[in-house]
């Protein structure tokens, strides 16, 4: 049995998650998150000084919170785990210098995660959805300490992040493409803002997308680089369509039946083209299972979409999605994807003294 005490501060939450690992089964004992929405909201963005001013508020008051929940004390801890980048410098700064400050106090293991390696292993956290989605037996099937669900192909949708990634097995990442300008979340952010609709964007923009259209648009939105005979993508030519649509029909931006047409066609258009690329990458890479990861996983549409999708055209493929809580940025997916690193990464010893090196990298590499 081992419990995991993580950290995850890289961009507007603070968030401190405690799991249980035992037998290769996990449990959330805590999924604390602090979440600076309110804050950033007045600046349309995220404004790095003042989140790692909120998260240097918060960090103390939230790990003690997850200790209370999870009904137990530092003695009980036998690892730490913090995000370690990507991410805005002074804010992942907080999260990894109160990690190394208990990892030293407390005389425990310290382990620097990427972000998205969290996110991506959000999808191994044992979830009550997991009787619910498609292809169901396979996913039972596919347990987390043997192969049988490798290789995945986990489509990567973030704030900051899209891109199509390879697993041949735990912890080894193949990237066969990834966005050459906007990451989708950013899209949907910037979208928002065009709109009025405030941030963040993307919950703003799927929540105008739903209902029935009353309005009718002139011509659909681009789908960009759909046909590209690559794994890439762009989303800044599709943001700019809605800019340049947005400013030709002004007046009609006061007008909801409008906004939400162009709500839907935005969100549907970023789901053909992350869909059809899905679907081909699998089509040449063979995986056992798809699966989705990061803040725009969130999004039900394309949840909806991708597995449908899936079903038609890859029937024998598993199809496995976090739970929203799990979806967006939270510590609980960090503590799982540190489980793993512990458990399949050698030179474990060296862990003990990380308090002394671990470093902060706003651009770490997924490898
Ligand atoms: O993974 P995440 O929480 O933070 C980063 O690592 O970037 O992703 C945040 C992004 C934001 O751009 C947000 O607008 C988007 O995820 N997002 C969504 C939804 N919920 C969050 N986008 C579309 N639909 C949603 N329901
Ligand atoms: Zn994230």
């Amino acid at each position: 049995m081992q419990i995991i005490l993580s950290l995850e501060t890289s961009c507007d939450e603070t968030a401190c998650a405690i799991l249980e690992e035992k037998n290769g089964d996990f449990s959330v004992l805590a999924n604390i998150v602090s979440s600076q929405i309110a804050l950033h909201a007045t600046w349309g963005g995220v404004v790095p000084n003042l989140a790692a001013r909120e998260h240097l508020k918060n960090i103390m008051p939230v790990i003690d919170e997850a200790l209370k929940k999870a009904r137990l004390t530092s003695k009980d801890v036998d690892l730490i785990a913090v995000t370690n980048g990507p991410g805005l410098i002074p804010a992942l700064l907080i999260g990894v210098e109160t990690a190394k400050t208990l990892s030293y106090l407390w005389k425990k293991p310290l382990i620097g995660i990427h972000h998205i390696e969290g996110h991506i292993y959000a999808n191994f956290i044992n979830s009550e959805q997991e009787s619910r989605i498609k292809n169901q037996e396979k996913i039972n099937s596919c347990s987390l300490f043997t192969d049988h669900c490798f290789p995945i192909l986990c489509l990567v949708v973030s704030g900051g992040h899209t891109q199509l990634v390879i697993m041949k097995k735990h912890l080894t990442y193949e990237i066969i493409g990834e966005t050459q300008d906007d990451a989708v979340g950013e899209a949907f952010d910037k979208v928002a803002r065009i709109l009025g609709l405030g941030y963040p964007g993307g919950p703003a923009v799927a929540k105008e997308a739903t209902g029935v259209k009353k309005y009718k648009l002139e011509a659909p939105l681009p789908r960009p680089m759909i046909k590209s005979d690559n794994f890439n993508f762009s989303f800044s030519g599709l943001k700019t369509a809605v800019l340049y649509l947005a400013k030709k029909n002004e007046k009609l931006l006061k007008n909801k039946d409008f906004v939400s047409a162009v709500c839907q066609e935005f969100q549907q258009a970023v789901c053909d083209v992350l869909i059809s690329k899905t679907i081909r990458a699998a089509k040449k890479y063979n995986p056992k299972t798809i699966m989705l990861a990061g803040g725009v996983s969130a999004n039900s549409e394309l949840r909806r979409q991708l597995g449908e999708a899936i079903k038609k055209d890859l029937p024998d493929t598993a199809y496995r999605i976090p739970e929203t809580k799990y979806s967006i940025d939270n510590a609980a997916m960090i503590a799982i994807a540190a489980s793993f690193r512990y458990k399949f990464k050698k030179g474990t010893h060296k862990l003990k003294n990380n308090w002394k090196n671990l470093e902060t990298n706003a651009n770490l590499k997924l490898n």
